[in-house]
């Protein structure tokens, strides 16, 4: 595995490559990534990983600190992985160079984390544009955990005609139901119960609006999320995840979309 700092010899490396199979991530490496990389291997390219806690895409400075970061420990698993390329780009190598394409913000930008998270999904698909513009990879993989953001860049993708194609992964979940994440870490013994207890009672509510979509109550379901131990709910909505359109009523197939608190650990997830 090679590691870079800088993106000129990073692209000096890559220029003789057939294609690069790439996936992006802030670090904090779980069973989701690890699952990622597997794909992307499978792809019979070199596969590289980033490493770049993105400042741009947090709306707080203190979830920015906060956010889990263990670069030794990243390192050790993807030499395990046996990756090619390891790129952990300094805030300048990203952010001082003026990029071709302009980034697209699709609407859904303003919907579920958008909403609460002013600023998010822009910090999200400049870091993506450049880093595709930097490493013009074929394939880039993604986690349907954070689906808003697979489908934002994806659209990016299209309107600005883009080479790279983007590779849907499936979440990937812990044994307690509780979708991997790098936000996991923050969690105790307690707080990880209770993100467990709130994922199975709304995969039950999920069977039961299936039947009957009067069910789907949202004041009284808050209020039972914040029984089961959820501190602040931001949002649950569900979506037909085709073209993003917020169902009426179950007739269709659909995602329910959460994000929530417990304590001051914001987590999201969609079933
Ligand atoms: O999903 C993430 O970890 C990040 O949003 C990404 C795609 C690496 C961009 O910083």
């Amino acid at each position: 595995m090679k590691i870079f700092k800088d993106k000129q010899t990073l692209q000096k490396e890559i220029s003789k490559t057939k294609g690069i199979s790439f996936v992006p991530t802030m670090g904090g490496l779980h069973k989701g990534h690890i699952s990622l990389i597997k794909q992307s291997k499978k792809f019979k390219l070199k596969t590289m990983v980033t490493i770049f806690v993105n400042p741009k895409q947090f709306n707080k400075k203190s979830d920015f600190r906060s956010y889990p970061r263990n670069i030794k420990k990243d390192i050790k698993q993807l030499k395990k992985l046996k990756i090619n390329y390891l790129y952990i780009p300094t805030i300048k190598d990203i952010y001082s160079f003026k990029t071709n394409k302009k980034v697209f913000l699709d609407k859904l930008s303003k919907k579920l984390c958008g909403k609460f998270r002013k600023g998010h999904f822009e910090g999200v698909l400049n870091v993506v544009n450049r880093f595709i513009e930097i490493i013009k990879p074929k394939y880039i993989f993604l986690g349907k955990k954070d689906y808003q953001q697979l489908y934002l860049i994806k659209k990016h993708i299209e309107k600005r005609k883009i080479k790279s194609k983007i590779v849907e992964c499936k979440t990937i979940r812990e044994v307690n139901g509780v979708a991997c994440s790098s936000r996991n870490s923050n969690l105790n013994k307690n707080q990880m119960k209770i993100a467990s207890n709130i994922y199975y009672y709304l995969c039950t509510l999920k069977k039961k609006i299936k039947k009957d979509y009067t069910l789907f109550n949202i004041n009284k379901i808050k209020k039972d999320l914040l029984v089961l131990g959820a501190s602040k709910i931001d949002y649950l909505e569900n979506y037909n995840i085709k073209n993003f359109k917020k169902i009426k009523k179950a007739n269709k197939k659909f995602n329910m979309f959460f994000a929530y608190y417990i304590k001051n650990i914001r987590l999201i997830d969609n079933i």
